[in-house]
């Protein structure tokens, strides 16, 4: 089982469309996978599942659950201000330290509204899942100008897509 991370809470998100074209991916290529929308943690899990309240929220529990057994994921990474959204590094901060990421492996995928495609955000986010001992894997596709490249929660850019069917490949054989 695969679990494919929205990397962030905002509602109707591009990356949650971005997700669910790669579970399709995954599907066709005969991978299991679930998602895992930031969206639907409790709202105020900082106040109540952190630091001294690890363990006390019941609904923050389950996704502890989820990321403490699950052994690979793929992780879709909005650009935010030059790099990820602040609310993945406070789920990754509520995790569990190193049970979540220890020797396990997982893909990146960066998308942006501008031209850069996340090239900072994946590439910081590397940075902190290697310290916490993930492997993640070399191919990190960065789809810019998400907007102009999207019908109909279709990716239009062949690149795009192949990029995606590559590195989907590449982490199932990861
Ligand atoms: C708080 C915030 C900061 C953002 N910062 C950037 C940025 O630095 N560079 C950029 O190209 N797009 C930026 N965007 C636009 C997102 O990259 C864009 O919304 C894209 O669709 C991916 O984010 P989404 O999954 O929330 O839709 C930002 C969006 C938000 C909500």
């Amino acid at each position: 089982m695969i679990t494919i991370v929205v990397g962030t809470n905002r509602k109707n998100s591009n990356s949650r469309v971005i997700a669910e074209i790669y579970q399709g991916i995954l599907a066709a290529k005969g991978a299991k996978s679930q998602i895992l929308d930031l969206v639907d943690l409790p709202a105020d899990f900082t106040a109540t599942a952190l630091y001294e309240n690890a363990g006390k929220n019941e609904s923050f529990n389950k996704y502890l659950d989820i990321m403490s057994t699950c052994q690979k994921f793929v992780f879709i990474v909005a650009e935010y201000n030059g790099s990820f959204p602040g609310v993945l590094k406070s789920f990754i901060d509520g995790l569990k330290f190193p049970d979540s990421f220890l020797d396990k492996k997982c893909a990146l995928v960066g998308i942006s509204a501008g031209v850069q495609g996340g090239g900072l955000a994946v590439s910081h986010l590397t940075d902190i899942f290697n310290y916490c001992g993930m492997h993640v894997l070399a191919l990190k596709p960065k789809l810019a100008r998400i907007g102009a490249n999207m019908v109909d929660n279709k990716i239009t850019d062949k690149l795009y897509q192949e990029l995606l069917e590559t590195q989907a490949q590449q982490l199932i054989e990861f």
